[in-house]
């Protein structure tokens, strides 16, 4: 059988965590998948710093939209990240020419996902983004195959790393919100601009993508009530204490009379529920689908190996041969949602 031959532009932590995890875990995947998996090409930014990986092997790109066209690869993972370019044109000339595409982009997906899931369709492509949402938690899985059959009625959870590992620290030691930012970017948790995740956005597109896929709605994250954690005081996580809450970042889509609605706020959650004990850099997503109990799936929602496990398990999916149309096809309408106040769940 031949072997997936992939691309891989971006060689950040999630890049050079991918490329390890496939020199350990090739024979396991070659018995799982039965196809051999080979990176035979990267492109990235700075050629020659030292990321902890023999790149040797592979052919170099200093263009990711190269990278992109090359006739050489079977499959381009995307990343880089950002919504504009490289990014998109890449993405799009990958699939354009053909090539299967695995990305980790909330950030494209959130804005671009139904052009590029149109163009994966008419390429008779995959378009895999697993590591977009929670990263290591098979959440996208869950939604598109798992729970292919049901009727979900909503969808939410703590969708960002960050937040609730600054949240955790500041109600656990007492610490500053500047203290525990500045330990989640170290930690390689924050996004290049941190105010995506503080104030909401990264959630925001993390719920947008989510969304669509649980309720058949076109990916918009404009139409997303967005409000972050920046001017949660100390004082108000030990007022929600006493009153028996925390206070968690949760994203949550769900289906209402109108339409599906889609909100990301701080929320006072009890602290005897299970979404409360989600600390750290972890995240939780809990789907409600019609005549069965809830599912929670709880795991490492960022960091280079958690990311780079969901890139691989997208990368499998393909040699696998799995390919469907990546948000399924519109038939759910969004409605907007006004400011809402601090709400409780
Ligand atoms: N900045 C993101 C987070 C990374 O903190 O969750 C994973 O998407």
């Amino acid at each position: 059988v031949e072997t997936l031959r992939v691309g891989v532009a971006g060689l950040g932590t999630v890049g050079a965590a991918l490329i390890a995890q496939i020199g350990k875990q090739r024979e396991a995947i070659a018995a799982r998948c039965g196809r051999r998996i080979e990176v035979v090409a990267v492109s990235a930014r700075s050629r020659n710093k030292n990321r902890g990986v023999d790149l040797k092997k592979m052919k170099w790109f200093s263009d990711p939209v190269e990278l992109a066209g090359f006739d050489g690869i079977d499959v381009f993972v995307e990343l880089m990240g950002g919504s504009g370019d490289p990014a998109k044109t890449a993405v799009e000339y990958a699939l354009a020419s053909g090539k299967s595409v695995v990305t980790a982009n909330k950030a494209l997906l959130a804005k671009h996902g139904f052009k590029l899931a149109q163009l994966a369709e008419k390429a008779g492509v995959a378009l895999n983004y697993e590591a977009a949402v929670g990263a290591a938690i098979p959440v996208i899985k869950t939604l598109r195959e798992g729970l292919a059959g049901n009727s979900i009625n909503r969808v939410y959870g703590i969708l960002n790393g960050t937040c609730n590992y600054i949240l955790t620290r500041m109600e656990q030691e007492g610490l500053s919100y500047a203290d525990c930012l500045a330990d989640a970017q170290r930690l390689g948790y924050a996004e290049a601009d941190p105010t995506f995740d503080v104030e909401g956005y990264d959630t925001a597109q993390k719920l947008a993508l989510l969304a669509s896929l649980a309720f058949g709605t076109k990916v918009d994250e404009g139409a997303i009530y967005v409000e972050g954690i920046s001017s949660i005081a100390p004082a108000d996580l030990a007022a929600a204490d006493e009153l028996g809450y925390r206070i968690k970042l949760l994203g949550v889509a769900v289906r209402t009379g109108k339409g599906i609605e889609q909100r990301v706020h701080p929320t006072m959650v009890r602290k005897d529920s299970s979404i409360a004990q989600v600390m750290g850099v972890t995240n939780a997503v809990t789907i409600d689908a019609e005549g069965i109990n809830p599912i929670t799936l709880v795991g490492p929602g960022a960091g280079g190996a958690a990311t780079a496990s969901a890139v691989l398990s997208d990368i499998a999916d393909v040699a696998r041969g799995l390919k469907a149309p990546p948000f399924g096809r519109p038939t759910g309408k969004l409605v907007a949602v006004q400011k809402a106040p601090m709400q409780r769940h």
